[in-house]
């Protein structure tokens, strides 16, 4: 049974991961209009996973007593000024997240709530990969500056990124 302190940090997380989903969606739809095909198809797939981010929060939550909720969203921003600030404030975003995970890790060793703390060592391994992911693109994003072919080179990457993504995506729904 999961304690209050608990039960009220995890569905804070759970309106966290909805609002990365909503947030990394709405890039998603502005990089299709650009004609970005492959940063909108890995940002569509990035939008995906932060949903099943939520969602694995929601399902554990209600098995231990509690209920997941639902949260109502603020509108995301809809425009972006390029594709190194749009992944520029993914990578700020992501560090937050991680701040709040541990947060939410520390919440569960002060109410000795070891299921959960053991539960949260997935969203910690997770952090670790998605921060790394994001400032490997802004690096690359770096090198690119504005060379306009060096851009499509990136794009198609992006492409083949997002495919990977998705299959390591399936994989853990699989384990859910
Ligand atoms: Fe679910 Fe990107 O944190």
């Amino acid at each position: 049974m999961l304690s209050a302190k608990v039960s009220a940090a995890l569905n804070k997380q759970i309106e966290l991961e909805a609002a990365s989903s909503q947030y990394y969606l709405s890039m998603a739809s502005w990089g299709e209009t650009q004609g970005l095909n492959g940063v909108s198809t890995f940002l569509y797939e990035h939008a995906d996973e932060e949903r099943m981010h939520m969602l694995k929060l929601i399902k554990f939550v209600n098995e231990r007593g509690g209920h997941g909720i639902v949260p109502s969203l603020k509108q995301p921003p809809v425009t972006f000024k390029s594709v190194k600030a749009v992944f520029e404030e993914i990578l700020k975003h992501e560090i937050m997240v991680t701040n709040e995970i541990n947060n939410l890790v520390e919440t569960t060793l002060k109410e000795k709530d070891y299921t959960t703390h053991n539960f949260l060592q997935w969203y910690v391994s997770e952090q670790i990969e998605e921060e790394a992911l994001a400032r490997q693109i802004v690096d690359k994003l770096k090198l690119i500056g504005d060379d306009k072919s060096g851009l499509y080179f990136f794009d198609r990457d992006l492409e083949s990124m997002a495919a990977k993504t998705k299959g390591q995506m399936d994989k853990a729904k699989g384990q859910r």
